[in-house]
């Protein structure tokens, strides 16, 4: 899409349609609305008063002009109650005001709450300029659009001057990143079918040689000499053999990067361990935390942000057979601990294991993994917020901070030493699941990465809020792009 911020009048511009935010329980719109109800003789306070209109969040109401400001129509869209206001609603509402209009050519808009909303101008417009990218999403590879989107042009309106750069700079950062989001939404809606480990790494390859990022794939005689059983194992239950890929961002001799690692389950059957028939299509999505630190990737270079930045993917797929994994296998991580396979199906740790330990030698600034790792942590928090665990509280109020101004939520949870006893082995050095019922699942996994770690480190467990989150308007059915908004931020503000 075509996104351009210019200074101008509203009552002036010629365009298809403009839009406009009213919040709940206004009756005389002021700013921007109200130039334009005063040139529509007050065709908007009447619909306000009249209740035909009542603001809700995300509703839409179209108007007519008549020739009385020079844009064809108005696209009121209510931004809910003002107490609730923030840079998150604007990306939902910029998100149904899209959707109104996609039957259009262009739309002009203000920038979303940079006037009476209260946020800094690059806020608003990056805001407005993410949730109508995100809006517009629709994953497309095996299916003609019932009803094509016309829009390819959004046109950010502004009367002040001073504002000008700041919108412009917030409107070119929120299309980067949203641009980013639909890169890792693109590749968690694949199918486990085409989007192989082998797969998943030619994909970082190329963007990675447009981007000019150093990108190393290691295959299955590379992960042998490194010695890497988590991921090698996981992976043997597979005709698709296994990867690991390394994504490097401007890293110097002696930078220290902040490290980014994704779980890349590209199909998570279980193994040996199978789950349940039902749902398991959902399990493509395994890989969203790899969609995640590629997107964030592709993000940071394309920003040009003043950090060193390390995306580390361990990918396989997770498959029963004649070849695969057992339950009570004992494996080997590349740090030389021994590993007691419980369960198949806790696999992500397995992979993730080979990867943190490949991080330490980076001598990394910290380390932050996205995983869809348990699905007790859906129990726990449902699909408004990943978990988050750290070992280190600077950078957990760091993460939190980042996910505040980028809307995309965690909660923490914590990893005492006590559940260390929930995977304690009598013949291998730990397991990998418990086998004390179901508790602190969530937990246990963050306490078995912990194993591997050897810096400020967070994990991230991803899996409620990596694919259907009907909650946000700005979603489509499928994959969220979890995690690239909330890294770009936090690296943003990175020192
Ligand atoms: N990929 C799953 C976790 C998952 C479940 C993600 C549902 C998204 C939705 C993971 O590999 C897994 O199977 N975890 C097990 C762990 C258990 C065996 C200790 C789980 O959550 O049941
Ligand atoms: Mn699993
Ligand atoms: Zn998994």
């Amino acid at each position: 899409m075509r996104i351009t911020v210019e200074q101008g009048d509203i009552t002036r511009v010629q365009t298809d349609a403009i839009c406009l935010g009213i919040f709940q329980g206004v009756q005389r719109p002021g700013g921007a609305a109200g130039a334009v109800d005063k040139a529509l003789g007050g065709a908007l306070s009447e619909i306000l008063t009249d209740g035909d209109f009542l603001c809700k969040k995300g509703e839409v109401f179209w108007l007519r002009t008549h020739g009385k400001i020079a844009a064809k129509r108005v696209l009121l869209v209510g931004l809910g109650p003002a107490e609730k206001f923030s840079a998150d609603v604007v990306r939902e509402i910029s998100a149904a005001a899209a959707r109104a209009a996609k039957n259009l050519s262009e739309l002009t808009t203000i920038a979303h709450g940079a006037g009476i909303g209260g946020l800094e101008p690059h806020t608003a417009a990056q805001a407005t300029v993410e949730g109508t990218l995100l809006g517009l999403y629709r994953f497309e590879k095996f299916k003609k659009p019932e009803e094509p989107i016309k829009l390819e042009r959004l046109r950010i309106i502004e009367h002040s001057a001073e504002k000008l750069e700041q919108l412009k700079l917030g409107a070119q950062r929120g299309q980067i990143i949203a641009e980013s989001v639909c890169f890792a939404r693109d590749l968690a809606n694949e199918p486990g079918q085409s989007l192989t480990p082998r797969e998943l790494a030619r994909r970082a390859q190329e963007f990675a040689q447009d981007l000019g990022l150093r990108c190393e794939v290691f295959d299955e005689n590379a992960l042998e000499r490194l010695g890497m059983g988590g991921i090698l194992s996981v992976g043997k239950g597979s005709n698709e053999p296994p990867r690991f890929i390394v994504l490097e961002y401007n890293l110097t001799k002696n930078s220290r990067p902040i490290v980014l690692v994704g779980k890349g389950i590209t199909f998570d059957s279980g193994g040996i361990s199978i789950k349940p028939r039902e749902g398991m299509e959902a399990m493509k999505y395994d890989m969203s935390g790899a969609a995640a630190v590629i997107g964030t990737m592709r993000a940071i270079a394309l920003l040009k942000l003043p950090i060193s930045a390390v995306g580390l993917i361990a990918a396989a797929e997770n498959l029963p057979s004649g070849k695969a994994l057992k339950p009570g296998d004992v494996i080997k991580i590349s740090n030389n601990k021994t590993v007691e396979v419980t369960n198949t199906d806790a696999e992500g740790r397995l992979v993730l294991a080979d990867a943190l330990v490949y991080a330490q030698r980076y001598n990394p600034q910290a380390v932050i993994d996205l995983a869809t790792l348990t699905g007790a942590c859906t129990i726990a928090l449902g699909k408004e917020a990943a978990g988050l665990f750290s070992n280190d509280e600077t950078l957990a109020q760091k993460i939190q901070r980042a996910a505040q101004q980028s809307g995309e939520r965690v909660w923490p949870l914590p990893i005492y030493d006590e559940y260390k006893e929930l995977i304690k082995s009598e013949i291998a050095d730990i397991k990998n699941s418990t086998n004390k019922g179901p508790q602190a699942g969530a937990a246990i996994g963050a306490i078995f990465l912990q194993e591997f770690v050897s810096y400020p480190w967070a994990h991230l467990d991803i899996a409620g809020v990596a694919y259907d989150v009907e909650s946000r308007l700005y979603h489509a059915k499928g994959a969220t792009g979890y995690g690239v908004r909330l890294l770009v931020e936090l690296l943003q503000s990175w020192q």
